[in-house]
């Protein structure tokens, strides 16, 4: 593949797949924004500040969340190939150096999650009115712990309505900011080469009587009678601390749980709206006990199909290589 070189003892085919397998994480607005830099030693994971969105995305947090997401895919595809990431976090420069640590043999675990990957998605759609079993739940729980965050399930009665209306009153801010409009409508719809989310990710058109406010895509109308799910289960998934590293560390817990997800049937889409408007996650925050920092807040359920969202080309990820 174009520009494409050989890395930690991998040839350049096997390093264009692994790349590729990086580039299937999750993203808002399927902004990709993510570069690699290859060197004989090591792969690096860079952020790509020009496709960070300004308005909904201030500070890179989303960015990088989707970073740490890449990375965890990369992880796996080393792993599933013999090969012991040793990662370092580089929070001031690159988002993260990959290099080889020896070798070992991919686990049981480590093929599932991989082959999990391609069958990710977002499923923005109505899911089946049936419950989460708590056997799942727990291991969704289990799996955000593995990459040292945490994954707080929102079960109580109360912390529902608080987190609906939340979710509710962020949505509102959001609709009435012209420039974060502005950015949901220019990464809608389908821009093949580029990224964003075409109309067949949309899932249904908002309406009133939805409980749970999902982002308006300019999704396909719904046909009367097809509502969202009353009783979704709903997660926030945190970091244990504020800033870059806790970030790129909720970004590859926040991948190992929709993988873990995946794995075990289950679909999942975003409610980020709480999280991108600063005021409204400050509450959420507190009103999960103020220790804990919020990261994403996700609907889990049992959905029908959704088409996979395009991806940008590997070529067209890569930095300069490293000389040595
Ligand atoms: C940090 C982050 C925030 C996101 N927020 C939302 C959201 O609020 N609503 C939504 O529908 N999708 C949201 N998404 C999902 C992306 O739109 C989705 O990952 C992207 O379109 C690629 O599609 P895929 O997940 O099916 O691969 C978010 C993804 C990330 C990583």
């Amino acid at each position: 593949m174009d520009g494409v070189t050989g890395a930690l003892g991998l040839e350049a085919d096997a390093v264009a797949e692994v790349l590729a397998t990086a580039t299937l994480a999750p993203s808002v607005h399927n902004t990709q924004p993510w570069r690699f830099r290859l060197g004989p030693d090591r792969i690096e994971l860079h952020p790509d500040p020009s496709r960070r969105l300004p308005a909904t995305d201030p500070d890179g947090r989303e960015l990088r969340l989707a970073c740490g997401a890449a990375l965890f895919n990369l992880r796996l595809a080393l792993q599933a190939r013999g090969i012991r990431p040793i990662v370092s976090l580089l929070p001031d420069s690159a988002v993260a150096e990959v290099r080889r640590g020896g070798r070992y043999p991919a686990d049981e675990q480590t093929r599932t999650l991989l082959a999990a990957v391609p069958a990710r998605r977002s499923n923005r759609k109505p899911f089946r009115d049936v419950p989460v079993p708590v056997a799942h739940r727990q291991a969704l729980v289990r799996a955000a712990e593995r990459e040292r965050s945490w994954l707080h399930v929102v079960a109580d009665r109360e912390q529902r309505h608080r987190v609906r209306e939340l979710v509710a009153r962020a949505h509102r801010a959001q609709a009435g900011d012209p420039a974060v409009r502005a950015e949901l409508t220019a990464w809608t719809g389908d821009r093949p080469h580029d990224g964003g989310v075409p109309v067949a990710s949309a899932g249904i058109r908002p309406a009133p009587q939805d409980e749970w406010a999902l982002r308006d895509f300019e999704a396909v109308e719904r046909v009367p009678g097809k509502d969202y799910e009353p009783d979704p289960l709903v997660v926030v998934l945190c970091s244990f601390y504020e800033g870059v590293l806790g970030e790129l560390q909720a970004g590859q817990a926040l991948q190992r749980v929709l993988l873990t997800g995946t794995a075990l049937g289950l679909s999942a889409s975003f409610l980020s709206q709480p999280i991108e408007v600063r005021p409204v996650r400050d509450e959420l925050r507190r009103s999960l006990g103020g220790m804990v920092v919020p990261q994403a807040v996700l609907r889990i359920g049992y959905g029908s199909p959704v088409p996979p969202t395009p991806r940008r080309a590997v070529p067209d990820l890569l930095m300069e290589p490293v000389t040595r």
